[in-house]
């Protein structure tokens, strides 16, 4: 579970951010984010009332637009893109691995002699 420290809760610094403190900052407004949507959806799952469904939903897709507002400035200010390509890329990878058929199981569909024989009369 994320557990990042927020240095300035509830408080404005008395001075401007430097670059490096501004990603932390924006990976902690991401972590803010996604644990909203979280929170919302637990509580649309949790409840039979269709407006109070309806109305979490909306609040927790609205939350994943500022997730991806998050993320594209992030990737603007930083090699964030880079990072993110290699990950699909790794993913990508297993995903097709995961959905080839493995080799022995291709094998064991090719014909063998015992499977041209016939069996029974
Ligand atoms: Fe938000």
């Amino acid at each position: 579970m994320p557990d990042f420290l927020n240095p300035f809760s509830g408080t404005v610094p008395d001075r401007k951010l430097t670059d490096e403190e501004l990603l932390r900052a924006i990976r902690l407004d991401i972590a803010g984010e996604l644990e909203a949507i979280h929170g919302y959806m637990a509580h649309a799952d949790a409840t039979d009332n269709a407006l109070a469904k309806a109305v979490l939903t909306d609040i927790a897709n609205e939350e994943r637009v500022h997730v991806g507002e998050l993320i594209r400035l992030l990737s603007i200010l930083t090699d964030e893109d880079e990072y993110l390509a290699k990950g699909k890329i790794e993913v990508d990878t297993l995903a097709a691995q995961l959905a080839a058929p493995a080799p022995a199981a291709a094998a064991k569909d090719e014909p063998t002699i015992g499977s041209l024989k016939t069996t029974g009369a």
